[in-house]
């Protein structure tokens, strides 16, 4: 168990379960941020050879790696010397697994006690790639944009490994009446071998088209209502932090069981060059190196800015989550459906 507790801002982690808490002055309040992130997005590199044509980071077959050298240089930055370092990180690039020393990056993590993550498109999960990884890693994201994507024989081997797996469905315009199914339990089936399915805001970023960002409107309030559908036998849902606006004026959800945006407040994003940024949407905006700057003084003092510009830029008056929401995304602020822009 991780136990942090600095100033007015608590932390508890459990490695095991992954289950994460945190608390401000007393549990009925929010911290500020973290003073220590909780989690560290790391792109590994921007090598990929699926070329997916919604791909945001515009990845392709250009051998843009990080070094393991690098790698252990920003885990070790992170680690604060009186408070320790980030509970988890989450790794993604490119694509991880073409990661030529993959193996080292996870074994490099796993010694520093920090639990590893990562998203990959799955074509390369090996038997053996499980066997390297099992035990070490707290669980594994496949990405899709269509059930008909999701390649069953990978669940079914993160499974047989005892692999915590995940899907990651990136909903755009053109995919919500599937997702919609999907939420209503139609393909039920398809995700025997899924501990959650996580629905991702379509970011209009690298390859992919402004068009199709999802709008408001009447499917995305099909979508919301099949949400709140309880009586409905599904896998376990989720949604990233650029869904919470949308989340919370809909109250489909326990509002306070929601965490607004993490971005720059408990989560720090890291590219395979180096430059950290409140988060992997920034797209170089809001970024520091750091072959130039010391980690803690962008987390502690750079990122001050951003943290108090984005706390909460909320412009919905009446809405009962005001105070709890922070609003737009800064980067993409048409990807936030919870009003006309
Ligand atoms: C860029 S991918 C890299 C990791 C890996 N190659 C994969 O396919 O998961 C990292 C994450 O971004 C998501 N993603 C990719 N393009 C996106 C987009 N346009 N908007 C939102 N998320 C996106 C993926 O689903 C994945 O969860």
């Amino acid at each position: 168990m991780i136990k942090r507790y600095i100033g007015d801002y608590h932390f508890l982690a459990d490695k095991t379960t992954g289950i994460t808490m945190r608390w401000g002055k007393s549990v009925n309040d929010n911290p500020s941020f973290a003073p220590v992130p909780e989690l560290a997005d790391i792109s590994i590199s921007n090598h990929c050879t699926k070329g997916c044509s919604f791909c945001y980071r515009n990845s392709g077959n250009n051998q843009e790696w990080m070094s393991t050298e690098d790698y252990c240089h920003v885990l070790d930055a992170m680690n604060h010397p009186k408070y320790g370092n980030v509970f988890q990180v989450a790794l993604g690039g490119g694509e991880p697994l073409e990661h030529p020393e993959f193996q080292t990056i996870i074994d490099e993590t796993v010694k520093r006690g920090i639990v590893p993550n990562f998203t990959t498109n799955g074509i390369h999960l090996t038997d053996d790639i499980c066997k390297g990884i099992k035990g070490k890693v707290g669980a594994v994201a496949i990405s899709a944009i269509t059930v008909d994507d999701i390649q069953q024989e990978k669940l079914a081997l993160l499974s047989k490994h005892g692999i915590e797996a995940n899907v990651h469905y990136v909903l755009s315009s053109k995919n919500i009446d599937e997702a919609i199914e999907i939420v209503n339990g139609n393909h039920h089936e398809k995700f025997r071998d899924v501990n959650a399915i996580i629905f991702l805001t379509y970011k209009p970023a690298g390859r992919a088209a402004s068009t199709d960002v999802i709008r408001k409107g009447e499917k995305i309030n099909s979508f919301v209502q099949a949400i709140g559908n309880k009586n409905v036998k599904r896998t376990k849902i989720g949604f990233d932090a650029c869904f919470v606006p949308m989340l919370l004026r809909n109250a489909v959800v326990n509002a306070a069981l929601v965490d607004s945006c993490e971005g720059g407040f408990f989560s720090v994003y890291i590219d395979h060059q180096m430059n950290v940024s409140p988060c992997s949407f920034g797209g170089g905006r809001d970024a520091y190196n750091l072959t130039e700057y010391d980690f803690y003084d962008i987390w502690l003092n750079k990122f001050e800015v951003f943290r108090q510009e984005n706390a909460n830029k909320c412009v919905v008056s009446d809405c009962k989550a005001h105070d709890l929401c922070r609003g737009c995304c800064p980067y993409y602020p048409e990807v936030t459906v919870c009003y006309e822009h």
